[in-house]
């Protein structure tokens, strides 16, 4: 694949006609890229260790000020991990706590479209991205930087990384209770940036109750538990009498991960204003389950 055919996204300075936040920069290029050995090559590289130190440095001074950051994560698209993250944050907000919901699902960024807000948009301080507030929950996305909501975004190799990390590091989240974040599907290079780059406290995975999914779902679990990553438990989305019931709970007993809950298949997703765990109460009940298991085990971590 080559580099140059339309990328865009944070970095390329592109004028993308909101008055929302601008693009970050792009990251320097990495150390070997300025010139063939010897000595520059040596002083670049020293540049490059000390600029990504400082980096680190930032970005733990925000994460320190988010006292739990979850993940919500599914082994391929389109089974509702999106869904799943911005009920629980919308939930969790209005039981009052200071929640953020973090986009980082960088080929397909929909959180602002369930979050059924289309015109809050991020405003940067001070070189800072702070985030816009809908239906009190804080939310930065990815999507930010599209120009229009059908464009694909293209983000090849190290691109990914640079963008995700320098995202996290200029973004002011302020004071949080908790984090959610909508992760890249699958075992791809987002996902694993995200993983590095965000400390998680752990993982919410979400499947439907097909076989295929929960394979998918079972290889994401496996993937997780090579990089350390504590796997809180398991929710099963768009359970039904077309999809299915009980592979959520299957996976579970079988990864020894707790089984949070399901969410049933439902036109009140479609509800226009709102997320529909805060519009329809058959939603809510069945994420109140989900987020009580949730808040369970992570309050055991710390
Ligand atoms: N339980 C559900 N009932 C009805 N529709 C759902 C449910 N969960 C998700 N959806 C819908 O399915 C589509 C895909 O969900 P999404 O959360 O975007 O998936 P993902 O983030 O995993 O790609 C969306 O249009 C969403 O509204
Ligand atoms: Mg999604």
């Amino acid at each position: 694949m080559q580099q140059h055919d339309h990328q865009h996204g944070p970095g390329d300075g592109h004028d993308h006609g909101h008055d929302h936040a601008p693009a970050p920069s792009p990251a320097p290029a990495p150390a070997h890229m300025h010139g063939p050995g010897g000595a520059p090559d040596q002083k670049a590289r020293l540049e490059a260790m000390k600029r990504s130190w400082q980096q680190k440095k930032r970005i733990g001074q925000h994460l320190t000020r988010i006292k739990r950051k979850v993940g919500v994560y599914s082994g391929k698209g389109g089974v509702g991990k999106s869904t799943v993250a911005v009920n629980l944050a919308a939930l969790h907000a209005s039981r009052g706590a200071q929640v953020g919901i973090f986009d980082a699902d960088i080929d397909c960024p929909n959180v602002l479209k369930l979050m059924k807000v289309e015109d809050a948009h991020p405003h940067m301080i001070e070189g800072q991205i702070i985030p816009a507030v809908m239906h009190g929950v804080h939310v930065i996305s990815m999507a930010a930087f599209q120009e229009k909501e059908d464009e694909a975004i293209i983000f090849r190799g190290p691109m990914i990384h640079n963008a995700l990390t320098q995202f996290i590091e200029i973004t002011d989240w302020g004071d949080l209770d908790y984090l959610y974040v909508d992760m890249p599907p699958g075992t791809s290079d987002a996902a694993i940036t995200v993983m590095q780059t965000m400390q998680l406290d752990g993982f919410v995975v979400v499947t439907t109750p097909q076989e295929l999914a929960v394979l998918d779902a079972r290889r994401s679990i496996n993937m997780m538990k090579k990089l350390n990553v504590p796997v809180l438990g398991i929710v099963e989305n768009m359970t039904s009498d077309i999809f299915g019931k009980g592979g959520g709970e299957l996976l579970a007993k079988e990864t020894g991960c707790p089984f949070f809950g399901s969410i049933q298949l439902r036109s009140a997703f479609r509800s226009p204003d709102r997320p529909a765990a805060l519009a329809d109460k058959h939603v809510r009940a069945e994420f109140e389950r989900v987020l009580d298991a949730l808040l369970a085990p992570v309050a055991a971590t710390k």
